[in-house]
């Protein structure tokens, strides 16, 4: 018997999977073009998880090893069909060279591929994101109605292709910062508010009540509070889909999570960290509105304090500083430049100071963290899973979680809740490292 029919709970992954993204812009046609060039053998998944990944079931000994892809009953990328919403009415070949992140020796063999996938109108209004015009955006009398017809567009698309199953991924522009309030406090309040165009409705929660309206699983990849508010998650948890967010983790903050729990491990001591970036991609233009700033800004400093728990060590991390800067620079593009001073204290309270320099290009490090997001929210769907997915924390810098609890940004924490939730949803033993077979 092999690992995938030890459990049969899992609906298998029969049939295509559509993925729509709101946002056809750098990180959506980076993943679109990298899924179609792998599928034509012109590349390989590098960071993906879902493609590339091994995960160790049982004991050490037994030397089972298989790849996550041979384990759980995932979406073949043969499988997927793509389509996205946007203001701007670029096609994604035109979208992708504007971005300007992948080369035209990417992106020629798959022209065609890629002039096929045209955005649907979008849900779009200024007043969320400041630095965009377009005019391939939806007119309705209120939110309600745009929010309705984005559930036909995601009807139509299904049948328009045949598909089984749908995941919604966010893609589009960093919205204004808002905080919650009572529009969001239960899918009453929040529907009621849709009727009445109240301001504190984003078009992002348009777009996640209109997939969870359809259940379909939505994850959220910037940092705006999107789906996460309690009317959604509520909604989620009725309809019984998954969702996810916020903000995914790449560069800097994925950075920060490896090293910042490197220096908890061994106890040292934070007096400080400044981090500063300059990216001159659209991105970049958007987060240069100081509303659009600070919705980053707040995922971007949530981070640190969660990880070294200053309340639970206070000799070691009281009152640290931690400051973010995004900078934006155009010559730059979509390949930024991030560095990092770290000032810390060892034994007698010596200082010694850490610089990091990561010229790192985002969209890269982001599109196969949308294709993990997607196949896995899917799997999710399939094996019976709704509401928030903590599990999936390991992708976002400020990942959801149940209301009371603090999200988890370790990202070997999160690595280890990620692969022992597929091993508990595929029946086979969680894996603690804790060795008892030296104690029997
Ligand atoms: N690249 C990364 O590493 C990374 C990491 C974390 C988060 N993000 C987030 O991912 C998102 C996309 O990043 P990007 O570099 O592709 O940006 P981008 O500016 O290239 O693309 C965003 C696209 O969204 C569109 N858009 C804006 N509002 C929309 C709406 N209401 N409906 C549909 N489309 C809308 C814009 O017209 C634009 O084409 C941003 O919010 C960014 O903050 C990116």
């Amino acid at each position: 018997m092999t690992s995938k029919q030890k459990n049969s709970g899992v609906r298998p992954a029969s049939g295509r999977l559509g993925i729509l993204t709101p946002g056809l812009g750098a990180v959506a046609t980076t993943f679109m073009a990298g899924v179609e060039s792998i599928r034509r053998g012109r590349s390989k998944p590098i960071g993906s998880l879902t493609q590339m990944a091994t995960i160790r079931l049982g004991k050490r000994t037994d030397n089972r090893s298989p790849l996550i892809k041979d384990f759980i009953p995932l979406a073949s990328l043969d499988d997927i069909v793509f389509g996205a919403w946007d203001p701007i009415p670029d096609d994604a070949l035109t979208a992708a060279r504007k971005a300007g992140v992948l080369d035209e020796r990417d992106l020629a063999p798959i022209a065609e591929f890629l002039q096929g996938i045209t955005p649907m109108p979008a849900v779009f209004d200024n007043h969320y994101v400041t630095r965009i015009n377009g005019a391939n955006v939806k007119k309705g009398k209120n939110k309600r109605e745009l929010a309705e017809a984005l559930r036909k567009d995601i009807r139509d698309f299904k049948s328009k292709h045949g598909l089984d199953r749908l995941v919604v991924v966010w893609c589009a522009s960093t919205e204004i910062y808002l905080k919650p309030g009572p529009q969001h406090a239960t899918i009453a309040a929040f529907e009621q508010a849709m009727e009445s165009n109240d301001d504190q409705i984003a078009p992002s929660m348009l777009y996640a009540w209109a997939a969870l309206m359809e259940g379909v699983p939505f994850c959220n990849g910037a940092p705006n509070l999107c789906v996460d508010i309690p009317a959604l998650v509520e909604l989620a948890n009725e309809k019984g889909v998954p969702i996810s967010g916020k903000d995914f983790k790449t560069g800097q903050t994925w950075l920060k999570t490896v090293i910042a729990p490197g220096i908890k491990a061994r106890m040292l001591g934070l007096k400080g960290w400044y981090s500063t970036n300059i990216l001159g991609n659209r991105d970049g233009e958007v987060l240069d509105d100081p509303a659009s700033f600070k919705t980053k800004e707040e995922s971007k400093l949530s981070v640190l304090h969660t990880i070294l728990q200053p309340d639970k060590y206070p000799d070691l991390y009281k009152d640290f500083s931690h400051v973010v800067r995004i900078n934006y620079y155009p010559p730059r593009g979509d390949n930024k430049e991030g560095w990092d001073n770290i000032d810390i204290v060892g034994w007698m309270n010596y200082p010694m100071q850490i610089k990091v320099n990561f010229l790192c290009r985002d969209s890269i490090l982001a599109a196969p963290i949308v294709l993990d997001l997607a196949l896995f929210s899917d799997f999710a769907h399939r094996a019976g899973m709704k509401g928030i997915q903590e599990w999936l924390s390991f992708y976002y810098k400020s990942p959801m979680a149940a209301a009371g609890l603090q999200p988890e940004h370790d990202l070997f924490i999160q690595q280890t809740k990620l692969k022992n939730t597929l091993r508990h949803l595929m029946g086979e033993e969680q894996i603690t490292h804790l060795g008892l077979e030296y104690y029997a």
